[in-house]
């Protein structure tokens, strides 16, 4: 089968970056679904592992976990999911990658494919609503419909987590929610998918929140560049209020929430399959409810790009792109 992977951590405009392979098909076993992939979208995770994962010498490392595709065979155990079922996932980060024409995943973290969207357009979601999804429902502990007195400061609103969880919090809470952005056209990004405000992360935010009279922030989603704005979120913080962090930061100083009792919250949205929780399938099934939602016109993909098929050429544009920190919503690439 057609793969793309690496063999050495490289930069990206390097010839061998990464690179186009023959490798032999997967067959399923246990709970896994072996599915054909048809489209797959990328995330700032596909070059952070690509720089720091150097595969054992002889081995290559196949990168890629958002995908969209169809369901070739299913292993003895598997009980959700049939041959032929349409699907999309964000995969485990421990296995091999769905930059790949087959790729094996368990089922209890695939969802049923939205019938409404493509599977490139589709492909664009899946990795940024698990991680938007858990960290405001399961980290947050935001009710549904809950928030109606308190603001989400969503830092980082046009990337790819951010695009996402401010529709979340428009159609499943009543938050307040501000976005920051620091260009006109992530600035209109994040006023079209819903937020009621938006401000310069490179301006100074406090003043400027302060400025909006908006409900207090009770809720922060620090999604990129947190060690940059560490000082300005315990100052806009809530007193009680919670911080959720989802980015690799340079250390940070905790000391700065405790006047304010402010609780510090990670979501890493591998957590779950990697170490196999218990409650796993949860992923599942909000990739399930998420796709009810955009069937029902509730939530909008996030896809913004797409850069053709599936190969080594166009894998490393994309993760040049994401790699200047300046995408607006999601790339994707489809067929290989
Ligand atoms: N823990 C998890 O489960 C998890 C899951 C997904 C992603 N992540 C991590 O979360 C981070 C964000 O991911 P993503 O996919 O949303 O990223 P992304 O799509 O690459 O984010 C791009 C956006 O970042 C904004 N940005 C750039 N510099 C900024 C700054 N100094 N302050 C605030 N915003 C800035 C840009 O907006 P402007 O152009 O308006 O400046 C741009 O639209 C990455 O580090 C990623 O690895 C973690």
């Amino acid at each position: 089968m057609k793969a793309v992977g690496y063999r050495h951590s490289l930069p990206i405009d390097h010839a061998e970056s990464l690179l186009d392979l023959d490798l032999p098909r997967p067959e399923p076993d246990g709970r896994d679904l072996l599915v054909r992939v048809k489209a797959v979208s990328v995330n700032p995770v596909d070059f952070k592992v690509r720089l720091r994962a150097e595969p054992p010498a002889g081995e290559v490392k196949v990168l890629g976990f958002d995908a969209s595709g169809i369901v070739e065979a299913v292993g003895p155990d598997c009980t959700l999911f049939k041959v032929g079922d349409a699907v999309w996932y964000a995969g485990d980060i421990r296995r091999p990658g769905t930059n790949a024409e087959f790729h094996l995943v368990d089922e209890r973290i695939v969802g049923r494919k939205p019938a409404s969207l493509d599977f490139a357009v589709a492909a664009a979601l899946p990795l940024t609503t698990i991680t938007a999804w858990e960290l405001l429902f399961d980290r947050l502990e935001v009710k549904r419909q809950g928030g109606a007195d308190a603001s989400l400061l969503v830092i980082g609103g046009a990337g790819g987590v951010g695009s996402i969880l401010i529709q979340l919090a428009r159609r499943l809470t009543r938050l307040t929610v501000i976005a920051t952005a620091s260009r006109p056209e992530s600035r209109d990004w994040c006023l079209k998918l819903g937020a009621h405000h938006v401000v310069n992360h490179t301006d100074e935010m406090a003043g400027a929140i302060k400025a909006l009279d908006a409900a207090p922030v009770r809720y922060v989603a620090a999604l990129t560049h947190t060690d940059r704005h560490w000082r300005a979120i315990a100052e806009i913080v809530a007193p009680q209020g919670k911080v959720a962090l989802i980015d690799d930061p340079e250390p940070i100083d905790v000391r700065l929430l405790k006047q304010k009792s402010v609780s510090l919250h990670w979501e890493l949205m591998f957590t779950r399959s990697m170490f196999e929780t218990a409650d796993m399938a949860a992923q599942g099934r909000l990739l399930g409810e998420a796709a009810d939602l955009i069937d029902r016109g509730e939530l909008v993909s996030t896809a913004a790009e797409s850069l053709g098929t599936i190969n080594a050429e166009n894998l490393k544009r994309a993760h040049a792109l994401l790699e200047s920190g300046r995408t607006i919503g999601k790339i994707t690439l489809a067929g290989f």
